[in-house]
């Protein structure tokens, strides 16, 4: 007798969540809202450094992701423009800093290993974050 109810219950919870999909919910944040990576090499990756970034960096370090709240929260205290927690706005930023941060990690960033972003992937995240710089 329960399979039959847990059956109906499961469908009628999964026509709930199709249905939501379709109804106009609320875009997602900013900071949900990854690019996706291609696949590939990733050893010599097809990827551009803006969508690497978007998709390894972008939960924290987009707009209202953890980090950008942190470093907004600290460059404003320290009279910085707001605009300059998101790390994409920055050009103060050199590549060997950007790499020290992301595999020894900082504060409540954590390191991150080369499983999740290989050397030449985080070569071209660099790239992408220091592209302003003057
Ligand atoms: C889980 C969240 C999270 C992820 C993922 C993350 N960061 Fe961070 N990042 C933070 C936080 C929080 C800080 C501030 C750390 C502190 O307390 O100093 C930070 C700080 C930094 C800083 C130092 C900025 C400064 O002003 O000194 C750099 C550079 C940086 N992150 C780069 C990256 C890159 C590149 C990636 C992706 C490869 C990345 N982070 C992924 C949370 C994250």
């Amino acid at each position: 007798m329960k399979t039959p109810l847990l059956f109906g219950f499961m469908l009628a919870v999964s026509s709930l969540g199709a249905a939501a999909e379709n109804s106009g919910m609320p875009p997602l944040p900013p900071h949900q809202m990854r690019l996706e990576v291609p696949d590939g090499d990733r050893t010599q990756s097809p990827a551009s450094g803006e969508q690497l970034f978007s998709n390894a960096c972008g939960y924290c370090h987009l707009t209202f992701g953890m980090g950008t709240n942190v470093l907004m929260g600290r460059r404003m205290a320290m009279g910085l423009p707001p605009q300059t927690a998101l790390l994409a706005n920055r050009t103060d930023l050199t590549a060997d800093y950007i790499a020290m941060v992301v595999r020894s990690g900082q504060g409540d960033m954590p390191r991150i290993t080369r499983v999740d972003l290989t050397d030449s992937e985080l070569a071209l995240v660099a790239e992408y974050l220091t592209r302003n710089n003057p």
